[in-house]
């Protein structure tokens, strides 16, 4: 495999492929406009699409919970990546990619309500898989709490995977003024919710345990393979409230998400005079952890080669 060479980042806009420099959308476009979109991103292993079903079902789902009628089917959406790829060079080399799928509400007035019958804009971008800097995985990231408080769910359900992502966007701001590499969100009540990203876990009294979907945070994919992995392997892994108060026990975090697996903590910046320490490079139930949705990935892509990219 040639693993190391690079290839050019090509973007599918409604079955136009371009380089992504160069490919666009009309102005009017919603999903510019108003962040009216909904969207997933996946990574390949060994050219198959990590979870692309389960992706496809939160896209539905997050498309349902804002009224929007995606104009392409499952397979019109695989056959249209599988182009897209293809357009990149990255199948010949065997290289894996990265995907990010957005389909907006398309382009229409400049009015907040939707006329009916617009027509969805496709866009796919494929790129190289993110490189993470190698320490955040040797030894871990460095999260603040951030005063922006996450959205609540009765304002805009984290559940809708769309296009609009100030909220994080200023949480992320924050933490990295303040020296952190991400920040970790509190909903208005004071429980954590989750990072810009991805999803928290900690390791509090001797128990794995991750925010409740009460507290606002998107329901990942990661953290549900997670919960399907420890439980299957004896490890319990609970979803509940998690104050500051249960935070400043904990004795390892980590945070999951598609492009990061799981990704250990290193730091957490509780407030302006407490730091919390976790063990470099994770403790013991984060390193199970990882070694078991490893496994799980692997069995995963044996099992899915129908969908292969190359
Ligand atoms: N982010 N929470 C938020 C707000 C997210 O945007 C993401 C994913 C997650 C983790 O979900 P999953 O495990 O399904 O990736 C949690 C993706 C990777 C992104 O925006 O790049």
């Amino acid at each position: 495999m040639r693993g190391d060479l690079e290839f050019t980042s090509m973007t599918n806009v409604n079955g136009l492929i371009r380089d992504t420099a160069n490919a666009h959308i009309p102005v009017m476009d919603r999903g510019f406009l108003y962040g009216d979109s909904v969207y997933e991103v996946f990574r390949t292993y060994e050219g198959v699409p990590l979870f692309f079903d389960e992706h496809w079902t939160r896209l539905k789902n997050s498309a349902a919970l804002i009224h929007l009628v995606i104009g392409l089917s499952k397979e019109q959406l695989l056959s249209e990546i599988k182009e897209t790829v293809a357009a990149t060079g990255a199948d010949e080399m065997r290289r894996d990619v990265y995907v990010r799928y957005i389909v907006t509400r398309g382009e229409g007035e400049l009015d907040l309500h939707p006329e009916p019958n617009l027509t969805s804009t496709y866009v796919i971008i494929v790129r190289e898989v993110p490189k993470w800097n190698p320490e955040h995985y040797t030894r871990g990231v460095a999260l603040a709490i951030a005063q922006t408080k996450r959205n609540p769910g009765n304002a805009l359900d984290p559940n809708i995977k769309g296009g609009n992502y100030l909220n994080n966007v200023l949480g992320v701001i924050e933490a990295r003024a303040m020296g952190a590499d991400d920040c970790l969100m509190l909903n208005a009540a004071g429980l954590v919710t989750e990072a810009s990203n991805s999803n928290v876990f900690f390791v509090i009294d001797g128990e794995l345990v991750t925010p409740s979907q009460q507290a606002a945070n998107l329901r990942g994919l990661t953290k549900t393979a997670i919960h399907e992995v420890c439980r299957a392997h004896g490890l319990a892994s609970e979803e509940t409230e998690i104050g500051l108060d249960r935070v400043r026990r904990a004795s390892e975090c980590f945070v999951t998400s598609a492009t990061r697996e799981v990704m250990p903590v290193h730091t957490l910046r509780v407030d302006d005079s407490t730091t919390l320490t976790f063990p470099e490079g994770g403790g013991p139930i984060t390193r199970r952890v990882a070694g078991y949705y490893r496994d799980h990935m692997a069995e995963h892509i044996a099992s899915r080669r129908d969908l292969a990219m190359f």
